[in-house]
């Protein structure tokens, strides 16, 4: 039953045949996707890497091929020797490439049969997840997942080919390291020769790339392997790739051209869209007020206002009280949606419980006035000015929040994406990117009383906020040169110019607390190279990943990786994490206590 490949050699991808090719013989070679077998006709899809053809099995080409070819199963994998022919009118397939043509069959060799397959592969109805992760290798041959990973092939080529133009070299870092502070958990990498020591796996390569800067490589890139172990969502693996890339003496505005330039090319070259660059800016304080988050979707508008001022005397206690309070109270405007049912808005108001506010308060405007329980608070004044700032109109419902400023984002970011999907507002074939600029170099760590470095340690404030460093009352107040780069509701890349200066370096060290012993311990082999004539530098590391959902439309970062872990961050096909063997354990020195 199991041909060789005697003689038969491959002439062509199925999907790059059509209806120009009527006439010619080819070679194929794939698996079976389909058979339908009509006794007289038997048909095949067969689907290889680049896509899928029907083969059609006459019994006038020979008695002995059609009783083989009445053996095929699904997944059975074959070859196929025949000719191109254009099919009937009233026969072709326009959700097929090659829907026009077929291939008239006339030598087949099976080189493998095909048990039945524990999960279907051409079917819509998908089997658990679970499941097609354990059986990874066959659910990447769902064409649907295929297309995805080839895609990220193209986009990984396509950033390679742009950055090799512009003078950027590949280098690779080491994977075992010691731990680099990204601000998540480390994997650790116990060592063997030195019983009782660890490795870490990279969170990023970011010491590295800064150190290949101080040794005038200019500007580098990597496509980066970084393992962080965080808790898991949508658009988080343990193990991730980055688009890490680092530039000498370039400025902020180097870097989102570069960076402008690339995912230009890249859309032109993969997906043939045209992106429009420069992006458009924000600054960190000004998005979080306009849509309550740092990643909004611009696909849509639902701008969130600032109502504070106008609430401030109002007779709405609620209102007035959480101002006095040093709150606010913010709004959006959910154009049409006036009529909304009691059900509809109850759920908003429990997504804003759910998030840990009190409420949402709602008006109505309909026949050209408010209506709501909390009409009666306002004023005529106030009303008129809500009327203005939300350019009101015959059945829009407001939606306001009180409370602490990021309360109130947080509620409204997640009311506004919400409404979005509710009211259909979003146009999939989209991207809108933009930049988020001047982030705040540290945050205040409530509950633990102390300052941390709100995104990346090795960040450069401001020229004009340096002098802060020295004065404790205004840590809050020094912005960094950080920048984020956003799509469709997404972060895809982080970045910042670096402190190239040891002296300042030293002082953020101090603001968070790393001093003395510690400071030599974890990083006195980084801040010594700064001695030896450090460039000015600064990059950016755009998640491969994420990128290659957003390209590919899908909403979830497993099927964009050929092999991901699961929500439980564990390999559900190798079953790793795993259990090993006492004599390893004794060679690295390590006893298991289990709790
Ligand atoms: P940051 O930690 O923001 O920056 O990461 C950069 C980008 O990597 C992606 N990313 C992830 N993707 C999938 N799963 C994860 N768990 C995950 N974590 C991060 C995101 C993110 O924007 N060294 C700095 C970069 C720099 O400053 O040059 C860094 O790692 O798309
Ligand atoms: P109550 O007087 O508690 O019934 O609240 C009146 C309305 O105000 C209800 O719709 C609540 O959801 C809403 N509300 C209560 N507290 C807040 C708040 N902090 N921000 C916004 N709305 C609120």
């Amino acid at each position: 039953m199991f041909d060789l490949l005697e003689n038969m050699r491959r002439t062509d991808f199925t999907e790059n045949l059509s209806s120009k090719d009527d006439g010619k013989k080819v070679v194929v070679m794939g698996w079976v996707h389909r058979r339908r077998d009509m006794g007289n006709l038997i048909f095949i899809d067969l689907r290889d890497v680049s896509g899928i053809i029907q083969i059609v099995f006459n019994p006038e080409n020979g008695t002995q091929l059609h009783v083989k070819a009445h053996k095929l199963r699904n997944e059975f994998v074959i070859a196929v020797k025949g000719k191109v022919a254009r099919r009937p009118s009233d026969m072709i397939n326009p959700d097929l490439k090659t829907g026009e043509i077929e291939i008239s069959a006339n030598e087949l060799k099976i080189f493998n049969d095909s048990q039945q397959l524990p999960v279907q592969i051409n079917e819509n109805v998908l089997a658990d997840e679970d499941l097609r992760l354990k059986y990874r290798y066959l659910d990447l041959r769902r064409p649907i997942l295929k297309k995805n990973i080839l895609l990220r092939h193209e986009i990984i080529l396509a950033m390679r080919n742009f950055l090799a133009k512009r003078n950027f070299y590949e280098i690779e870092t080491p994977l075992l390291m010691r731990s680099t502070p990204e601000g998540a958990r480390d994997y650790l990498v116990p060592s063997r020769i030195h019983q009782g020591k660890f490795f870490a796996l990279p969170q990023s390569p970011q010491i590295y790339k800064q150190l290949l800067m101080i040794s005038g490589f200019d500007r580098y890139f990597q496509i980066a392997h970084c393992f962080r172990d965080e808790d898991l969502r949508a658009d988080r693996q343990p193990e991730f790739t980055q688009l890490d890339l680092e530039m000498s003496f370039a400025n902020q505005e180097e870097i989102f051209e570069i960076m402008e330039q690339m995912f230009k090319e890249i859309f032109q070259k993969t997906l043939n869209i045209e992106l429009k660059i420069p992006f458009p800016r924000f600054e960190y304080s000004k998005v979080m007020r306009k849509y309550g988050t740092d990643k909004p979707d611009l696909r849509f508008g639902l701008e969130i206002k600032d109502l504070s001022e106008i609430m401030r005397n109002s007779n709405f206690k609620i209102f007035s009280s959480v101002i006095k309070n040093g709150g606010c109270v913010r709004a959006i405007n959910a154009k049409g949606c006036g009529d909304f049912s009691r059900k509809d808005v109850n759920k908003m108001e429990e997504i804003a419980k759910h998030l840990g506010g009190k409420g949402l308060a709602r008006m109505r405007f309909v026949d050209g006035k408010f209506e709501g329980t909390i009409e009666k608070f306002f004023s005529e004044n106030v009303k008129n000015k809500i009327r203005e700032i939300f350019e009101v109109e015959n059945n829009d419902l407001i939606l306001f929040v009180a409370d602490k400023e990021k309360m109130v984002c947080k509620i409204l970011a997640e009311i506004r994406n919400y409404l979005a999907r509710k009211l259909n507002l979003i146009d999939k074939s989209k991207f809108n990117f933009l930049w988020v600029t001047d982030f705040p170099l540290f945050e205040w760590n409530e509950g633990e009383n102390f300052w941390q470095t709100a995104h990346h340690m090795f960040t450069m404030p401001k020229d004009e906020h340096i002098k802060y460093l020295d004065e404790p009352k205004n840590y809050g107040k020094i912005i960094g040169q950080l920048y984020d780069l956003v799509c469709n509701g997404v972060e895809l890349s982080s970045g910042s110019i670096r402190c190239h200066r040891m002296d300042i370096q030293k002082k953020i060290f101090r603001v968070i607390g790393i001093t003395g012993e510690e400071l030599e311990r974890r990083f006195g082999f980084f801040l010594k190279a700064f001695n030896y004539g450090a460039p000015p530098h600064g990059g950016i590391a755009p998640g491969i990943d994420r990128i290659v959902m957003l390209m590919s439309g899908t909403d979830s970062i497993r099927d964009v990786i050929a092999f991901p872990k699961s929500l439980k961050a564990v390999d559900l096909m190798s079953e790793s994490p795993s259990e090993v063997s006492e004599k390893q354990l004794k060679e690295l020195g390590i006893k298991i206590v289990k709790e």
